[in-house]
């Protein structure tokens, strides 16, 4: 399926008010055997939270657009393997952890930990050596399980460094968002709609002062993009090709401000082409008394979150026409909006018809570096050798 998409030059094209010249690209799959998924299996994928997947536990996840099986054995270390069984393709995740290998719960063949099949009760010897389940390379940080999907050995791990200062990492709740992974994405790059979205409940006021000018750069991990306001200041945001961002935001509604703006490392990963998961660490700077006063704050909200409805519930009610939108409130305020505003754009948001203007230059350069990798993929040329992100670029507040 190809999906017609603007050229990313479609700015100029919206102020003098001439239609785009259109590519066929399709920049929002990520299915295997895509130009898109070739691109996104280049990298290390966030796919869950550490704290859900518990030592001896299987669980099966779903990740641009195929499935796999996580599982934690017996030393802590987390496992990606295929969804099912090379046996009869029962799944994976419905066997026994056994030490760090897993056994099929259908006839009990057992595969260790690189996936070599070590026994098969019913067959005779020497068959279990010639069967294998494919593996993963499947590793931890900031509170999140990474695998690698591609071709090859994996990229250096971490995929990107992260803040050196004291304080805590919280992963956030994990929503499934009901839209493509890249509407979320570029919703990330664009600083202007914090100013509307997030008006009712106030969150983002600081940044809703005036309207910044956004400008992009393009670096050897992703890209750069800054919001320059009337005082001068610069809000510095970094994207990690090919999901990632690195942003410093206001604290969610139900930490009543506790804690100060967290830095967070925000991946959006796509389950398939009509949804993805929000998989956000963030890192709080609190340390002693301050802590305390966070975690304190920090038990409320959980307990409020409990007791609320799910954000991405609530958002498709507003979708859907119940409900006023600037009336809602919840301790997760911000996601609720942003959720409605983005999965509002449509599963696959129209990127035929869209009057990209000044304020979407972010969304323009992340585009425009898109389609050249997923053009020269579909090509056969080289796409280009991403680097390993520095430790000294960090995002700055703005204000
Ligand atoms: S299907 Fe897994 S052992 Fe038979
Ligand atoms: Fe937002």
């Amino acid at each position: 399926m190809n999906i017609a998409q603007k050229l990313p030059n479609a700015a100029a094209g919206a102020r003098t008010g001439k239609k785009s010249k259109r590519i066929d690209i399709d920049l929002s799959t990520t299915k295997p055997g895509t130009p898109g998924g070739a691109f996104m299996r280049q990298f290390w994928i966030a796919v869950g939270r550490s704290m859900d997947l518990p030592m001896g536990r299987a669980k099966p996840i779903k990740i641009m657009s195929e499935e796999f099986t996580l599982y934690r054995g017996a030393s802590g270390k987390a496992r990606c393997i295929d969804h099912r069984c090379p046996h009869r393709w029962a799944q994976m995740h419905l066997g026994w952890v056994e030490g760090d290998d897993i056994r099929c719960v259908y006839h009990g063949w057992k595969f260790d930990s690189v996936g070599q099949c070590v026994e098969q009760p019913a067959e005779e010897a020497g068959f279990a050596r010639k069967v294998k389940i494919g593996t993963y390379p499947c590793d931890e940080y900031l509170g999140l399980i990474w695998v690698y999907f591609g071709e090859g050995d994996a990229p250096a791990f971490p995929p990107f460094p992260s803040r050196e200062t004291p304080g805590v990492v919280d992963v956030w709740n994990v929503e499934q968002v009901p839209c493509n992974y890249l509407q979320s994405f570029e919703n990330s790059m664009d600083e202007v709609h914090v100013a509307f979205t997030h008006a009712p409940g106030g969150s983002h006021a600081k940044l809703s002062q005036d309207l910044p000018i956004i400008s992009t750069e393009e670096t050897d991990w992703g890209m750069l993009r800054f919001g320059k306001r009337k005082t001068g200041l610069v809000r510095q945001t970094l994207h990690y090709a090919p999901n990632v961002t690195r942003v410093i935001v206001p604290p969610l509604a139900g930490m009543n401000g506790v804690g100060g703006w967290p830095e967070i490392y925000f991946s959006f990963t796509p389950v398939d082409d009509e949804n993805h998961l929000w998989l956000i660490a963030g890192h709080v700077e609190v340390e002693g008394e301050e802590l305390h006063a966070y975690r304190a704050q920090r038990a409320v909200y959980e307990k409020e979150i409990a007791n609320a409805r799910p954000s991405v519930d609530v958002a498709k009610e507003l979708m859907e026409g119940a409900g006023y939108y600037a009336d809602v409130r919840h301790p997760d305020l911000a996601i609720v909006q942003d959720i409605a505003v983005q999965a509002g754009q449509g599963r696959v948001a129209d990127r035929e018809h869209e009057h990209l203007g000044r304020s979407d230059a972010g969304i323009i350069g992340w585009r425009k570096i898109l389609t050249r990798e997923l053009k020269a993929i579909a090509e056969g040329r080289k796409p280009k050798k991403w680097k390993q992100p520095p430790a000294d670029v960090k995002p700055t507040l703005g204000f």
